[in-house]
């Protein structure tokens, strides 16, 4: 890459946030900023960074210079390989090769014959029949946890409701799912690979959960079900799908299905508890729930970056990078460009054009659960301000803990004191 502009104090920083550090991902948005003012395109270490909204928003969707093929090659995947032990570099191309199959990850008519299967699952008319068992849910979870007082809204609310949705959609018997939890976490954990650690215990969780979507697919065969699954399975006994595609959709599905509602809806919270008074304004007006959950996306970007490898090379921003280099598509930054959006580091829950947020990524690999995840999101908003207006967090944000990993920002847990229940 030629030309780097950069210091090295914000080098540091970056590599934190790169790293995972706690402390950075408690808080990348100033980092995000620095980046977004000093360079169109941020050279860090083996990765660019592309940090300006419309840099973010065309990486996603030019196809002719940036794709999406998996992770085996690229830059910042050859650096990772390169410093791993033997048995280290064997778990990575397992891994790898598995999630390569994922639709996130592959590309051209391989990804739109399975993202087609997939997706007729989650259009509009399906997610709206889905609504009723999600209301009904969200209900009976925030009435249980309203008779607790202080709770973990994490661990009650925000990822057990989308987890039991999708192992709805899936088939997944209901004592079965905290397992999928499990291994989805670890999972997530491992993004890159740049941690020996953490991928092997993703290595372990992949070779369990691909063992139980096996066993799982000969029980569901028989009943089938949803929408969702009745299509993947007649696609598979069509030969439309091979073994390995429909196990890799599973596991897909199952993690992409819950993780980033759980965000959504826990990073999401604590915005609106530190924002007093665009929660007071909801509770007052429980219809702009919509609108929140736009904002809310922009403001906390679930997902806050999406990985892709230059084709050819491409300049932006002055900078020439080459092909088969790996660039994140940062939508996290994009997101507050001031560029873009007025006074973007402000949450305003009826900003206008929220939604024209990144936070779903954009062009060919848009998210596929956006409907069910803005539904989910939806209906948690308005029951809440709806019957808990009182709800506050039982210690300051800035002593939340952070964990999983800078792309996907989640809470430890989320402690709060939901107040009393409007009749
Ligand atoms: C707030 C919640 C969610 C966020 C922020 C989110 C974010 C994203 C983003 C940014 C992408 C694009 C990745 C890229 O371009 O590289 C994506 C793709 C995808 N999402 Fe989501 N997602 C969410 C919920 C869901 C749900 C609920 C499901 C499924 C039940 C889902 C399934 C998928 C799948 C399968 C893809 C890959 C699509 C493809 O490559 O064609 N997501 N998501």
């Amino acid at each position: 890459v030629s030309g780097t502009r950069l210091d090295s104090r914000i080098d540091e920083d970056v590599a934190a946030l790169l790293r995972s550090d706690d402390a950075a991902i408690a808080d990348p948005y100033p980092v995000w900023g620095r980046v977004r003012e000093e360079a169109g395109a941020f050279v860090a270490g083996p990765v660019v960074l592309l940090t300006r909204y419309d840099d973010v928003k065309r990486a996603q969707r030019d196809e002719e210079y940036f794709g999406h093929g998996g992770r085996a090659t690229g830059t910042r995947a050859r650096a990772s390989r390169e410093s791993m032990s033997g048995c280290q570099r064997d778990a990575w191309d397992e891994v790898t090769r598995f999630e390569s199959n994922y639709l996130s990850r592959s590309e051209g008519e391989s990804h739109l014959r399975r993202r087609r299967i997939a997706h007729r699952g989650f259009q509009h008319k399906k997610i709206t029949e889905l609504e009723e068992a999600t209301e009904r849910y969200a209900e009976e979870i925030i009435g249980a946890c309203g008779e607790e007082g202080t709770v973990d809204l994490k661990a009650a609310l925000a990822y057990r409701m989308p987890l039991m949705i999708i192992c709805d959609m899936l088939g997944v018997p209901d004592e079965e799912r905290e397992k999928i939890h499990q291994w989805s976490g670890t999972l997530a954990r491992n993004r890159g690979g740049d941690n020996p650690e953490v991928l092997m215990a993703a290595h372990g969780a992949l070779a369990e959960f691909r063992g139980y979507v096996d066993e799982l697919l000969v029980g569901v065969r028989e009943h089938r079900g949803t929408d969702l699954l009745s299509n993947i399975l007649g696609a598979e006994e069509e030969e439309q799908l091979s073994e390995e595609e429909l196990q890799s959709l599973f596991v897909e599905l199952l993690f992409a299905g819950h993780e980033t509602t759980t965000n959504l809806i826990a990073n999401g919270l604590v915005a609106l508890m530190d924002n007093r008074e665009q929660w007071a304004r909801l509770c007052e007006d429980p219809l702009l729930a919509p609108s929140a959950v736009e904002e809310l996306l922009r403001f906390v970007s679930p997902v806050q970056w999406q990985f892709r490898l230059t084709l050819k090379e491409v300049e932006i921003d002055g900078v020439e990078i080459p092909a088969d280099h790996t660039v994140f598509s940062v939508s996290a930054a994009g997101n507050r460009d001031p560029r873009r959006f007025e006074d973007p580091d402000s949450l305003d829950i009826t900003r206008e054009d929220a939604k024209s947020h990144l936070a779903f990524g954009f062009g060919p690999h848009f998210c596929i659960g956006n409907v069910l995840a803005r539904m989910e999101g939806r209906i948690v908003l308005e029951q809440l301000s709806r019957r808990f207006p009182d709800i506050k967090l039982t210690k300051p944000s800035r002593d939340l803990r952070w964990t999983g990993n800078a792309q996907l920002r989640s809470l430890v847990e989320l402690p709060v004191d939901l107040g009393s229940e409007r009749p």
